[in-house]
């Protein structure tokens, strides 16, 4: 499984070490440290509300520890240069919570964004790279004229993940990816980050509250209660753990929470990955 090899390769991507936050008055997390090492797939979960989001945005720089350190890539945030930051922000991709595409926009011009920032890049590339990235997640070219409120969800989801590796990333941060989406779209969605994960090599720190996206796509399992982390490690060892908040998830899971089932689960869906993954989430 790729949990055993990424664990013996134990190189840092994201360090953080004993973080406090703050927002208004409330204390989110509490001495808090993590590390994602290169290569996997880290999975955040916790009640709503237990500060998950929260989590991503430290290490994405929008949010300010009040007190420890968040590195990535070897960059303390908030404590190097200007240039360096803006480096560390090229190397990684976002799929927010909500979406996040302007509906002012064309799909096209949404997943150009991150292209137009960096300025300098000729018309012609650009094209050729929203084209490549479009294919890439199993939309068509006749897409990329359409407004998102001419998409179905799952292609929301879609558009939104072409936008995130537009910059071809190697770290990946997905904000709860399949919420919203029916059983079968969802299975698709996940199929499809799993596809692109192992051509990409891409590292992914992934926030979810969805077992079955956990079963198929996560190397180790990060839980939040109590504003620090009650458990951290492959599912199988997480889920046996006897914390309220794990017990309450993994309820009716049991017998599915260990690498029998899970190296099954995944194989089953892989076979499914040679159909066409886009076909039934079109509006
Ligand atoms: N800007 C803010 N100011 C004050 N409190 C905030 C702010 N943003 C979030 N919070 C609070 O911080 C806590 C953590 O929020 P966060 O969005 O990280 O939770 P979450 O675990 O992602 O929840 P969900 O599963 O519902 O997405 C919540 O209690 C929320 O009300
Ligand atoms: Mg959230």
């Amino acid at each position: 499984m790729a949990t055993l090899q990424t664990a013996e390769r134990r190189i840092p991507v994201i360090e953080i070490d004993a973080v406090t936050t703050v927002l208004g008055r409330a204390v989110i997390h509490r001495g808090l440290s993590l590390d994602v090492m290169s290569g996997e797939v880290l999975a955040i979960i916790g009640g709503s509300g237990s500060g998950k989001t929260t989590l991503l945005r430290l290490m994405l720089g929008l949010q300010r520890p009040a007190a420890g350190t968040v590195s990535i890539f070897g960059h303390q945030l908030g404590n190097c240069e200007a240039a360096d930051l803006a480096q560390v922000r090229n190397r990684w991709g976002v799929l927010f919570q909500q979406g996040a595409l302007f509906s002012a926009l064309t799909v096209f011009d949404n997943i150009a964004l991150p292209l137009r920032e960096l300025k300098d890049i000729p018309k012609r590339l650009m094209s050729e790279l929203v084209l490549l990235k479009l294919s890439q997640v199993g939309l068509s070219p006749a897409d990329a004229l359409k407004k998102p409120a001419e998409l179905s969800g799952g292609m929301i989801k879609r558009v939104a993940l072409a936008r995130a590796l537009i910059l071809d990333p190697v770290l990946l941060f997905l904000d709860e990816p399949t919420a919203g989406l029916d059983p079968a779209s969802s299975k698709r969605f996940v199929r499809l980050i799993e596809d692109l994960r192992s051509e990409m090599s891409l590292t992914v720190v992934m926030v979810t509250h969805d077992v079955d996206t956990l079963f198929a796509l996560a190397d180790r399992v990060a839980v939040l209660a109590d504003r620090r982390l009650v458990g951290i490690g492959p599912l199988s060892e997480v889920a046996k753990q006897p914390q309220p908040f794990i017990q309450e998830f993994f309820l009716g899971h049991a017998s599915q929470c260990n690498d029998d089932y899970i190296q099954s689960y995944r194989s089953s869906l892989r076979q499914g990955s040679m159909a066409a993954p886009a076909a039934a989430d079109s509006k």
